[in-house]
Parts: structure tokens; C-alpha cells; sequence
């Protein structure tokens, strides 16, 4: 590289917060290799795409932004365009074919290899490199904060799943299941901490089954929590996501028990119907998720509890979508992210169901159920009416720079006008009025 002027590289995320800590670990890699990060697509000599294949709309998207690269590609010849992430990891080399314009593609497990793969890729030659490990957890890689205001970022603590829900392609694009040796992550957790972070998320698709074995030594997640949250009570732990089969009283207890646990948790349910839940292979039945949210509620009041839900899968009756319904009333979700179910090839799903929901039924379905959660989360941002609410300031209100905007334990963003504090400093503040989406308040 030193004889050569410094490569800048642009990297564009997709999909869910694992992906955007990936492109952190990416660019940390890079950095140290020499390259330079860019903001600008286009000033950069390579543009790396970290994509998603969660729902096939998630694919379109980069396919449409691919088309957008060729034309880039034709005003600058020597532009290097890499497909990183899930969807390279489950199309192979397919796209590679499709779209001649890729020089590069790297699964998410290959990312220590990008250096050679760009050099390989500058003389021209393809540069593919999609093995999964066992073992890789990038434990060592310290990332480079990429659009971060300093006071919240992400750890991940986990990568892969074995969990197979069967309209689910991640165990096919993450491969195995592996935890991250805890020091690590406490490492990592201090330093931010010591650089003015207030606020960590611990990332994984199922933090519940987070297991660190070392001798006799065997760390949990309730474990790991707790080491996190005795850094220092100024710094707030957040996690996601929890797998309802494997949320235990033991998790309940340590959020219970520490103020610095945030009082919020996302347990995605999918659906309402057992007989949808047994084909989507989650391993709970309805009864059993209703309990463990009366667990939470009852050992955690004021607890924040959101959710995910598909609508039309396979089979999915009219029927099975009123327990859905049921369901998310008796729950009483202060949020929830809604998905119409798109087909993944791979999927046990794919293989073994037929998608026959038509598309107007599954439109019409997720309506009903948006629709349903906006009363869900507008009744609880108004039982917020007149509490008063430990709020860390994240910054400047988007709308007026009168204003902050910041969160309180159970994420919900509460906007109130500016004190003589500073982002990353906490603050009181009272509710005054609320929408569906946010709190309005004053500092006391
Ligand atoms: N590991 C997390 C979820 C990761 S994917 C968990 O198990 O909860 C995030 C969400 O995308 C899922 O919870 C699910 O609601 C949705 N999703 C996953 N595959 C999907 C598909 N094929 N079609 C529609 N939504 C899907
Ligand atoms: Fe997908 Fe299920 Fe794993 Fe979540 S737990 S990532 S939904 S397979
Ligand atoms: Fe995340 Fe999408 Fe991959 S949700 S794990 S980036 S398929």
C-alpha cells in the first residue's frame, strides 16, 4: 500500500443493528490496514454494500442500489464495488453473475480477510470469500464508531443461530450459534464508558442462550449483565434480542435488581396462534409467552415490553389472526415491529409449506394489526401522562434546537426543552403530553 495514494472506502448498511456493528468491525479492519473512510459514495475508490436477506424487499432494495453503482462505476472505471454481509452470504456467487458490476464478495465471518480480497479484487481478479466459522466473534477488533452522537453504542456479544424458526433465513446467512469471551465485552463496555458512552445495547439473535465456558468458569447472560452493570451505575445496559423459550426468572431477577438494567425488553412473539407457532418451529405456545409476560409486569413494574409479529404466514387463518389480535391486547405491547411474511428460499418454510395467504389478505391482516398497535402504544405513552422520568440527553431535538431529545429506561424518546446539561448527562423530566411516538416533557 505505501507506495499507492490511500484508498478511501464507503460503506453503505442494511438490516438489523448486528449488521450496522459489522460495518463498525469492517471499517476498524480497514482503518488499520491503511485505508481511509469516506462519508461520501462518491469520493471513494471502493463502495462495500453490508446487506440483508431477512424479507425479499430487503434484497430489492440493494439490487435497486446496485443499478445505481453501475452507472457510477461507468464514470469512474477503477471503482471497486464489494457485496458484503447476509445477502452475500446466501447468494453465493449468483449475484456476482447476475450483476457484472461486483468485484468482491465477503460473508459476514470473512471480514479479517478484506484486505487481500481488495488487493485481489484492484488486479482484477474476482474476490469471494464465504466460509462461516465456528469460532470467529471478532473479539479483539475494536470497532470504529461509524454515526455515533457518543452516548449509546452497540456491542455484539453474539453471532449466528441455530434456532431454525422456519420462515427464517439467518442461520443460513450467520451460521453457528458462538458467545464472545465476556472480557472482551467488558473491555469494550469500559472503554466506551471511559470515552463518555452512558449507554450500551448488547446485540445477538438470542441473548438469552449466551454461554461462556473457560475451566470451571461458566458465564451466563443474567452474569454477563451483572458485570456490565457494575462498571458504573452512570452507564445504562440495554439488550436485544431475547427469545421468549429461553427468557428465564434468573434474566427477570438481575433487570429486577439493578437500576442500570434497563426496565425494557424485546420479545418477539410472531404470532398469537399455536398452531402457527408450532409450524414457525418458535417452541412456545401462546400460554406459555402470556406467562412470561406476567412475570415481567408482576417482578418488573414498568416494564416495557415490545414485540414482532408476521402476518399471513403459511396457513395462517383467519382464526389463528384474531389470536393475534387477542394476544397483543392481553400483552399489551408498548411497541411492536410488524412484518408481512415474505417467503426465503433455503427456509424450512420454503421446503415444506406452501405460501398460500394471498397478498391483499396478509395487507389487510398487517393493517389491522398496525393499527391495533398504535392505540396499544398511544394508551401507554398516555398512562406516561404527569410520571416523571430519569432521561439520559442523547441531543439536539431534529425539530426545534430549542429542544433535547433523549430516553428513559424504557426507550421510550421523551423531548423537552434544552437545561444547562449536555448530551450524556442525565436529567428529570416530567411528562406533559404524549403522541404515539414520543413523550413531551420539562426538565424538574
Ligand atoms: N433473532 C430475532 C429476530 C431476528 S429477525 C428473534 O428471534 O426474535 C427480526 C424479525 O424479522 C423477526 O423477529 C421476524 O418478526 C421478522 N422476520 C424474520 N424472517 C421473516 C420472514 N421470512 N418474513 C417476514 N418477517 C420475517
Ligand atoms: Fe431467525 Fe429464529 Fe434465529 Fe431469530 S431466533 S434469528 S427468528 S431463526
Ligand atoms: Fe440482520 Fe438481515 Fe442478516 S436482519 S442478521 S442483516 S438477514
Amino acid at each position: 500500500m505505501t507506495e499507492q495514494k490511500t484508498r478511501k472506502f464507503f460503506i453503505e448498511t442494511y438490516g438489523c443493528q448486528m449488521n450496522f456493528s459489522d460495518s463498525e468491525i469492517v471499517a476498524s479492519i480497514l482503518t488499520k490496514q491503511g485505508f481511509e473512510a469516506s462519508t461520501e459514495v462518491e469520493t471513494a475508490d471502493i463502495v462495500l454494500l453490508n446487506t440483508c436477506s431477512i424479507r425479499e424487499h430487503a434484497e430489492e432494495r440493494v439490487r435497486k442500489r446496485l443499478h445505481y453503482f453501475r452507472s457510477l462505476k461507468k464514470k469512474k472505471p477503477g471503482l471497486t464495488i464489494g457485496l458484503l454481509g447476509c445477502m452475500a452470504e446466501r447468494t453465493k456467487t449468483a449475484l456476482m453473475e447476475e450483476e457484472q458490476l461486483l468485484d468482491l464478495i465477503a460473508g459476514p465471518d470473512s471480514y479479517r480477510h478484506l484486505p487481500g480480497l481488495l488487493e485481489q479484487a484492484r488486479s482484477g481478479k474476482k474476490a469471494i470469500d464465504i466460509i462461516l466459522s465456528a469460532d470467529e466473534t471478532y473479539a479483539d477488533i475494536s470497532p470504529v464508531r461509524l454515526d455515533s452522537g457518543g452516548v449509546s453504542a452497540f456491542i455484539s456479544i453474539m453471532r449466528g443461530c441455530e434456532n431454525f424458526c422456519s420462515y427464517c433465513v439467518v442461520p443460513y446467512a450467520r451460521g453457528v450459534e458462538r458467545s464472545r469471551d465476556p472480557e472482551s465485552v467488558i473491555r469494550e463496555s469500559k472503554d466506551l464508558f471511559s470515552k463518555g458512552f452512558r449507554e450500551i445495547t448488547l446485540l445477538g439473535q438470542n441473548v438469552n442462550s449466551y454461554e461462556w465456558l473457560a475451566g470451571l468458569e461458566r458465564v451466563n447472560f443474567p452474569l454477563l449483565l451483572q458485570r456490565i452493570a457494575a462498571i458504573d451505575l452512570r452507564l445504562r445496559v440495554r439488550f436485544a434480542t431475547s427469545h421468549p423459550k429461553d427468557l428465564s426468572p434468573e434474566l427477570i431477577e438481575t433487570i429486577a435488581d439493578h437500576p442500570n438494567i434497563c426496565k425494557a425488553i424485546h420479545l418477539p412473539v410472531q404470532s398469537g396462534s399455536n398452531a402457527v407457532l408450532d409450524k414457525m418451529n418458535r417452541k412456545y405456545t401462546r400460554e406459555e409467552y402470556l406467562g412470561k409476560i406476567r412475570a415481567i409486569r408482576s417482578r418488573i413494574p414498568g416494564c416495557a415490553i415490545s414485540t414482532d409479529i408476521i402476518t399471513g404466514f403459511c396457513g395462517e387463518t383467519e382464526a389463528d389472526h384474531q389470536q393475534t389480535i387477542e394476544l397483543m391486547k392481553e400483552a399489551s405491547f408498548d411497541y411492536a415491529f410488524t412484518f408481512k411474511y415474505s417467503e426465503r428460499p433455503q427456509t424450512l418454510a420454503a421446503e415444506r409449506y406452501t405460501d398460500d395467504v394471498p397478498a391483499e389478505v396478509k395487507e389487510r391482516r398487517l393493517r389491522e394489526i398496525i393499527s391495533l398497535q398504535q392505540e396499544l402504544s398511544s394508551a401507554s405513552n398516555h398512562r406516561d401522562i404527569g410520571e416523571t422520568f430519569e432521561t439520559l440527553i442523547e441531543g439536539e431535538s431534529k425539530r426545534s434546537d430549542k429542544n433535547f431529545y433523549g430516553r428513559n429506561s424504557q426507550n421510550k424518546v421523551l423531548v423537552f426543552p434544552k437545561t444547562s446539561q449536555e448530551p450524556g448527562e442525565y436529567v428529570m423530566v416530567k411528562v406533559k403530553r404524549a403522541t404515539s411516538a414520543t413523550l413531551i416533557g420539562e426538565a424538574v
